[in-house]
């Protein structure tokens, strides 16, 4: 096992924690990670699959670009490597490898007129997640896929770049990336040929896990029949959750349950034994977030105190009580039944009884963690919920004016404009109408899609003449 250095936690705390959530990930680099130069050497040979930069390849996938900045001293920068992709030094070989941290989901640039954020914990609209994974099981397969072409491309790349790329080490390293790489391509083709829709920050969670479950249980994990897309969640309700998912259904420590998940990245339980400091060290962090942009637009606050009072009767026992700053302080997180609600239920059925089986197998879990299938959705916490569009647990919901319009008119059919503006009239991401020309950075949400429905959650639009107060009430948050 390659542990670098900096993964040992010196002093469990938030410092600690925000490292691993922004920059370094969890680890165990052989097992997650690329090296360096192969990972150069992918996006130099194989263009039309990755993008032939670091910059091309945040576009294709949705990350958030770095500008290379080759004075830096941080070998980040210097690669502009996408926020949420990082190159930790294997102690054994001193050889880079590159691998993902929480950020590359969970941190959004969020742009309005007249300004712009970087918020490290907001989702990322626009990550496509299996389609970046899927990329290197496509390469697997063209001409030109080859440990000698390979070879060839990263010895060129580590020495243009002075990356260090030892010549007793290179040739096995090339061989090992590229029998990982066919090895996993064989894994996960069916999750590859059930994800191809690649909806934008969204994530087949149960799905992702079920293959590794597999693996790991060396028993095979049923898929349900419909994909339970999972829009990633803003990290911000951490301090007051009890669960870590939209469906409630992994329950145990929080501090276990946060460094868990990445058990379906490929990293290895022995490696969370061995670094038992990282979870609470991210716990620490995720429970004191470090303050949002506040509504960026403009705020009636007469028409947002009559809308408090309509929240406090209509919808504070679902998601909790607010301070006058947004904090929520009192908060019992229980799911509500996706039928009660109205929602799509794809995401809670996507867990069948086979992956429930396995997801309690007590050699992985050490019986400190329990999944027991869920019906329902957990009321989000909405400090900052201004910020969050496109919302529900599918991103049905592309604004807060669309939550408010009574579930039978809502428009079934829309373009959803990523690379506009965020609209700070209806707060959400940018809507066209479904017969406009779709940007680059444009999806067309279709209700008809399994898993999308835009229908339930009536409860704001049943306030009727009062939703406006509300939404405004929602705004300061
Ligand atoms: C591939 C994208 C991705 C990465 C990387 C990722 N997450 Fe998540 N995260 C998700 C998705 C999707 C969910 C929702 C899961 C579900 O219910 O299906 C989630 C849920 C969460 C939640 C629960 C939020 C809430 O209040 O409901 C927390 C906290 C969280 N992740 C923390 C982390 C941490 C810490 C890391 C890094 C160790 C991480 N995530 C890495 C996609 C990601
Ligand atoms: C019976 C419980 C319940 C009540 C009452 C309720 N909600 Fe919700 N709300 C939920 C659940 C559950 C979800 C998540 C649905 C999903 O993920 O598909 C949700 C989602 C939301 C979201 C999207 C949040 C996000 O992060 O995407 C907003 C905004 C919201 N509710 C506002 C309200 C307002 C305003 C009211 C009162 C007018 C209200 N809710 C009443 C249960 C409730």
């Amino acid at each position: 096992m390659s542990d670098p250095h900096e993964y040992a936690i010196e002093r469990i705390g938030r410092e600690a924690g925000r490292k691993i959530f922004a920059t370094t990930g969890i680890g165990d680099p052989y097992r997650t990670g690329v090296p360096l130069p192969i990972f150069l050497a992918l996006l130099r040979g194989f263009p039309d699959a990755f993008g032939a930069t670091t910059g091309e390849l945040a576009d294709r996938f949705g990350f958030v670009r770095r500008a290379p900045d080759p004075a830096s001293a941080d070998l980040d920068e210097r690669e502009g490597l996408p926020i949420g992709m990082h190159a930790t030094v294997d102690p054994i070989t001193g050889v880079p490898f590159v691998v993902t941290s929480c950020a590359l989901c969970h941190a959004e640039k969020v742009r309005w007129r007249g300004g712009e954020a970087l918020v490290v914990g907001l989702a990322n609209k626009r990550v496509k997640i299996h389609a970046y994974d899927r990329a290197f099981s496509d390469v697997v397969g063209k001409p030109g896929f080859s440990v000698e072409r390979l070879g060839r491309l990263a010895a060129e790349e580590a020495a243009r770049k002075k990356i260090a790329w030892p010549d007793t080490y290179r040739e096995a390293f090339t061989a090992a990336a590229v029998a990982a790489l066919q090895q996993r391509a064989r894994d996960r083709g069916e999750l590859h040929a059930r994800t191809r829709l690649d909806p934008p920050g969204r994530v087949a969670t149960i799905e992702a896990f079920a293959v590794v479950l597999g693996q790991l249980t060396g028993r095979p994990v049923d898929f349900a029949p419909t994909v339970g897309w999972a829009k990633v969640p803003d990290v911000i309700g951490f301090a007051q959750k009890t669960t870590l998912s939209w469906d409630s259904s992994a329950q145990g420590p929080m501090d276990l349950l946060v460094v868990e998940a990445d058990v379906a990245a490929g990293v290895r339980v022995a490696w969370l034994e061995q670094h038992p400091g990282q979870g609470p060290s991210l716990g620490a962090y995720l429970r004191q977030p470090a303050p949002r942009p506040a509504f960026p637009g403009k705020i009636d606050r007469d028409l947002a105190a009559r809308g408090a009072r309509v929240f406090d009767k209509e919808c504070a026992r679902c998601h909790g009580r607010y301070t006058p700053d947004g904090r929520v302080v009192d908060y019992d997180e229980e799911a509500v039944s996706a039928e009660e609600l109205g929602v799509d239920p794809a995401r809670v059925q996507a867990a069948t009884a086979s992956f429930e089986r396995a997801a309690n197998d007590p050699a992985l879990t050490r019986g400190y963690t329990k999944f027991e299938r869920s019906s329902g959705y957990v009321p989000p916490i909405l400090s900052n919920v201004w910020a969050r569009a496109p919302y529900g647990h599918a991103g049905q919901w592309p604004t807060l004016a669309y939550l408010a319009t009574p579930p039978g008119k809502r428009a079934p059919r829309f373009v959803v404009d990523l690379g506009a503006l965020y609209d700070l009239d209806a707060v959400g991401v940018a809507v066209l109408p479904a017969e406009a020309p779709a940007g680059r950075d444009a999806y067309v949400h279709d209700a008809a899609q399994p898993g999308f429905s835009v229908l339930g959650h009536s409860y704001l639009a049943d306030t009727g003449p009062e939703a406006r107060a509300v939404v405004e009430y929602l705004k300061t948050l």
